[in-house]
């Protein structure tokens, strides 16, 4: 009896835990990419280093730190398209190659901000219900804003996972004065960033930086920092919505995306 009871603990204690763990860092759920035909992932070589979107047929919009200060070189960066794991075997019309980069004039690594940039590839990706383009939106969300998050991240304290499948998650934004209240011991938040953050402290993580967050089906941000993973503590955007990522972005796509 006394043996049973312990047991019985021991397995809640067990399953508390894991549970706890599971939402200690991103707490999505899986969910297909074909839900999302404008998501790509990025790799140098072979290896995976981000998520990003295509807003037009060639250009795809991600985060600055995704280049790693080496936007001049840009030979060895390729997308990909419509690949629910890291390690899915796609084939090569889901595949492009950049061709150059362009990352934001105010961008400053020391704080992340302004932590926007775009890449143009060599060939445009061909349209369809399959692969296509997704809107910006250059509004601010309103207060009480639901958003999406997707991306290929870690999703538990083990590090990255090269065969990680993609997933979502539900975020709400997070009032500026608040989020520096609480990031500003880091950083200060600034206009070219905002902060957003789910129930159960789901949150974004590495691996989905440059990934889309998404209101209402258009873009209106991408992933960039945070401080550790679902440790409650809001998920940092690049905001498009501030006079000069909109300035920025929207010149880029005007002088290189009208193809
Ligand atoms: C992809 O990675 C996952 C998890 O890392 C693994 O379980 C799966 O077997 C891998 N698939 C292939 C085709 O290598």
């Amino acid at each position: 009896m006394w043996l049973k009871l312990i047991t019985w603990l021991t397995l809640l204690q067990l399953l508390a835990g894991a549970l706890s763990q599971e939402l200690k860092i991103f707490g999505g759920i899986t969910e297909p990419v074909r839900n999302y035909p404008f998501l790509v992932n990025l790799r140098r070589g072979p290896t995976f280093k981000c998520g990003g979107a295509l807003i037009a047929p060639s250009c795809v919009v991600t985060a600055a730190h995704c280049l790693e200060n080496d936007v001049q070189n840009v030979d060895n960066l390729y997308v990909n398209a419509q690949q629910d794991c890291l390690n899915d075997t796609i084939p090569d019309s889901n595949v492009r190659q950049a061709w150059y980069a362009c990352i934001s004039p105010q961008y400053k690594p020391i704080n992340l901000d302004a932590d926007l940039a775009v890449i143009k590839l060599r060939q445009p990706f061909y349209t369809s219900d399959i692969i296509n383009t997704v809107a910006v939106d250059f509004n601010d969300p309103p207060e009480d804003a639901r958003m999406r998050i997707v991306g290929w991240g870690m999703t538990n304290e083990e590090g990255l996972d090269w065969g990680q499948c993609l997933q979502s998650a539900d975020v709400s934004l997070v009032r500026r004065d608040q989020c520096n209240r609480q990031m500003s011991l880091i950083t200060p938040i600034t206009k070219n960033m905002f902060c957003a953050l789910g129930e159960n402290k789901i949150d974004a993580c590495q691996g989905d930086s440059g990934s889309p967050i998404l209101y209402g089906g258009r873009v209106v941000g991408v992933v960039s920092w945070g401080k550790d993973c679902g440790s409650g503590l809001p998920g940092v955007y690049t905001r498009f919505s501030s006079s000069s990522m909109m300035w920025f972005l929207q010149s880029f796509i005007e002088t290189n995306c009208l193809d």
